[in-house]
This record gives C-alpha cells, sequence and structure tokens, in this order.
C-alpha cells in the first residue's frame, strides 16, 4: 500500500523481479501500469486512497485478483514542514499516515485473522514517531500513532490466538519524492542503500527495525532525553533551515517553500 512511488514502488520491483507475486496500490495507477507491464506474471495493481472508505473494498478486490495474502506492507504516507501550521495541511497529514493507516491495517489485520491464516503485517512508519517534533508536529504525532496501533493490534493478535506478526520500520530520511528537492537533510540514505535493508526487515521481521543502524543510535539517545528538556530543543530538519514565522505576521503562511521564497525576496 503506497506502491506508486519512492520506498513502495522500488519494493514492489525489488520483489517482482525476483518472482514474488506483488499486489500494488496507491491513488495514483501510472507507474503501477508501467511495472506490471514489466512483470505481467508476478504483478496485480488497484488504485486505492486510504481516506476513503470505499479502500478496504478494494483492497479485498487486491487479494482476490493475488490469490490470497501472506504479508501486507503499508508504506503510503504523506509528510512536510508545515512552520505556518496550516490547519488543513496538518489535518491531511493525520487523515493519511493515522487514520488512512488505521483503515487499512485492520483490514489486513481482519484478513488473516477472520481466514484463520499465518500472515505478516509491516508498516513503515518512521524514526520521526520517537517523539513530537515541533517542525513535523503532524508528522511525527502521525507516526507515534501509527506505531501505537500496531502495538495495540499485536496485543488483540494474542489475546486472540491470531497468528499474525507485526514489523515496524522506522526510517531516517531517505531521498524521495517525499523529501523537497532543494534542501539537504540530516543523515539521508539513498534508494539503494535503504531498500536491501527494509527488504530485510520484511524478510526477518523483527518486531521494529530502524533503518539504519546510525539512526538507531540517535533514536536510542532521543529516548533518553526528558520531556522538559526535549521541548527545549529547536530541531532543526533540514539545511537551509526554513525561519519560523514570527508573532503579527501572516498567521498561516502555507508552505515553508512559501516562506523561502519571501526570504529570497
Ligand atoms: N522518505 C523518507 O525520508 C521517509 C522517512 C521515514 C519514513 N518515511 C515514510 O515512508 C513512507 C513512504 O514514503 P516515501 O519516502 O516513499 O514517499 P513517496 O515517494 O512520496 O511515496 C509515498 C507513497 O504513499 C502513497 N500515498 C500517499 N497518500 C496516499 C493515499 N491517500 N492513499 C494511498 N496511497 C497514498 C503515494 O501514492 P499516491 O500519491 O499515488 O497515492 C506513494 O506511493 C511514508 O509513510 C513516509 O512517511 C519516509
Amino acid at each position: 500500500m503506497g506502491a506508486s512511488s519512492g520506498i513502495g514502488l522500488r519494493v514492489a520491483e525489488e520483489l517482482a523481479s525476483r518472482g514474488v507475486m506483488v499486489g500494488m496500490a496507491a491513488r495514483h495507477t501510472a507507474p503501477m501500469a508501467e511495472l506490471q507491464k514489466k512483470y505481467p506474471e508476478t504483478v496485480v495493481y488497484e488504485s486505492i486512497d486510504v481516506t476513503r472508505t470505499d479502500a478496504p473494498r478494494r483492497m479485498k478486490n487486491l487479494i482476490t485478483a493475488m490469490g490470497g495474502m501472506d504479508i501486507y506492507f503499508h508504506v503510503a504516507g504523506i509528510g512536510y514542514e508545515n512552520l505556518g501550521l496550516d490547519p488543513q495541511r496538518e489535518v491531511d497529514i493525520i487523515a493519511t499516515n493515522s487514520a488512512g493507516f488505521a483503515r487499512m491495517i485492520c483490514c489486513a489485520y481482519r484478513y488473516f485473522r477472520d481466514n484463520g491464516l499465518k500472515g505478516r503485517i509491516a508498516a513503515v512508519t518512521s524514526v520521526a514517531g520517537t517523539n513530537g517534533i515541533g517542525r513535523l508536529s503532524a508528522y511525527s504525532a502521525s507516526k507515534k500513532c501509527a506505531q501505537t496501533y500496531l502495538v495495540a493490534l499485536e496485543q488483540l493478535a494474542n489475546a486472540e490466538n491470531a497468528d499474525v506478526t507485526f514489523t515496524d520500520i522506522r526510517p531516517g530520511w531517505i531521498r524521495t519524492p517525499l523529501l523537497r528537492d532543494d534542501v539537504a537533510y540530516p543523515m539521508e540514505m539513498t534508494l539503494d542503500y535503504a531498500v536491501p535493508l527494509i527488504i530485510k526487515a520484511i524478510v526477518r521481521h523483527p518486531r521494529v527495525a530502524v533503518i539504519d543502524w546510525r539512526w538507531n543510535l540517535l533514536v536510542g539517545l532521543w529516548r533518553l532525553v526528558p520531556n522538559f528538556l526535549w521541548t527545549k530543543v529547536d530541531m532543526e530538519i533540514s539545511k537551509p533551515d526554513f525561519s519560523l514565522p514570527s508573532p503579527g505576521k501572516e498567521p498561516f503562511p502555507n508552505t515553508a517553500l512559501e516562506n523561502k521564497e519571501k526570504r529570497e525576496v
């Protein structure tokens, strides 16, 4: 889920090229249709928007087209710095990364449980879910929600004796269309480097996999910082940094890009 771009598209391609049956889903169908043309035997796809109520029905169709499902991999998500705290942009992130996440993960879980199947659910959340990050307020909160949802479902699976295992994959920055192409992010990784690590996590299914070891060390340190200190940190996300809007200025400058353009004028 989220297979039309970035991490999801690359994972789908890697698996399809190895003969694994792959069901791809996202809103934009062109990249998925292209991969399907390249691997007609192993790729099927369906247009799915995780924010819509018809998404579970469409996912069911996709599972049928695949002839069943062993692993559900959820990577659909959006994210950006929203320094102006535009309310709609904050809510959009929650709608996709939290509500959309719950909508699809619970369907995958029910598919395995209700059919008495052994199944795996692997989901890409983010290191941003470790603590609240000021410049990524909605994004970091949405990822924390997703991480907690996986823990909750795992507890439910144990209580219900459902044979379902969960893997929470938490990458640091990976250069994909999710990132702004005009700025640099700390400890950025390439898809060539990160995707094999992500596939390894899907296959070996540890409970949590931080991508990569440097980010694992860093978030280990973040976890030790008490809240009263954490909230004093002015954590920059990208270089060059986009200055925070100051009081008395426009209440909701829409995007960091607009801030940058204003600075440049
Ligand atoms: N890149 C990073 O640095 C990074 C770091 C940590 C975590 N992540 C997480 O990794 C995931 C994938 O990110 P990416 O970097 O590969 O970004 P990306 O290239 O922008 O890909 C995002 C994918 O999510 C899909 N998606 C977005 N909204 C959707 C919706 N409403 N319904 C269905 N699919 C939707 C997109 O497809 P459509 O637009 O076609 O629907 C696309 O396939 C995200 O959850 C992101 O938070 C990324």
